[in-house]
């Protein structure tokens, strides 16, 4: 989370930069794009249709990014003027799209076409299967639980399946609202899973609870296990 003075924004918008391959080099920085997805669009048929994914990927996630990009730039521009109070407005911005970048990015990520092993719950003898088995009991008692929060989710926001480093690794899922994301360093997200209408709504109208039952079919939790190796 951003700190409320302009020369910390300023800094963290450089370490976004930095983390990602958008890095400074010089005075020339490059910006924010779109992830490559692992798969076609539609390839998450018939659980996430390839109307839903063009458009969540090309159109929403998509401006997400170019929001990131323009507010990352108008508080380097700030930052260069001095402009404190504009540097604090930022703030919500860079919150807003640098979330939806990042949550964004980790769903592509967490989804895979069943073809490639979407679906298939993390092996008993791996660590998450372990850890999983320790706490739950079972996949599927985490599974409800996570559909348990994400219905009780008001209007737009995201739950996210995480390991938590400072508790020997226990897992969690918390919520957030609208584009939230985990910022917290010792919570590291294991699966993300987006509760926004436009990630549903074409196919699922207002029964969300089926759009949170069907995506767990194409759940990639080869990515989670790797995940939770950190
Ligand atoms: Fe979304």
């Amino acid at each position: 989370m951003f700190r409320s003075t302009g020369v910390s924004l300023v800094r963290a918008a450089r370490s976004i930069a930095r983390n990602n391959t958008a890095a400074s080099v010089g005075s020339v920085r490059t910006k924010y794009s779109l992830p490559t997805l692992d798969y076609e669009l539609d390839a998450l048929e018939p659980y996430i249709s390839g109307q839903i994914n063009d458009l969540h990927y090309n159109k929403h996630h998509k401006t997400y990014v170019d929001n990131l990009n323009k507010a990352i730039e108008s508080a380097v521009e700030a930052k260069s003027r001095g402009e404190v109070k504009k540097l604090i407005a930022l703030q919500k911005a860079l919150n807003f799209n640098g979330g939806g970048y990042v949550n964004h990015c980790l769903w592509w990520k967490n989804l895979a076409p069943q073809s490639a092993g979407g679906g298939q719950k993390p092996s008993e003898d791996s660590a998450l299967g372990k850890q999983i088995a320790k706490q739950y009991g079972s996949v599927d008692k985490l599974i409800e639980i996570t559909n348990a929060k994400l219905a009780g989710i008001q209007g737009s926001g995201w739950a996210f399946i995480v390991k938590n480093k400072e508790n020997g690794g226990e897992i969690d899922v918390i919520t957030t609202a609208n584009q939230d994301t985990v910022t917290d360093p010792s919570l590291v997200p294991l699966i993300a899973i987006d509760a926004w209408e436009h990630a549903y709504y074409l196919q699922y109208q207002n029964v969300k609870a089926d759009y949170f039952k069907a995506l767990w079919n194409v759940i990639n939790w080869k990515e989670a296990e790797r995940r939770f190796e950190f």
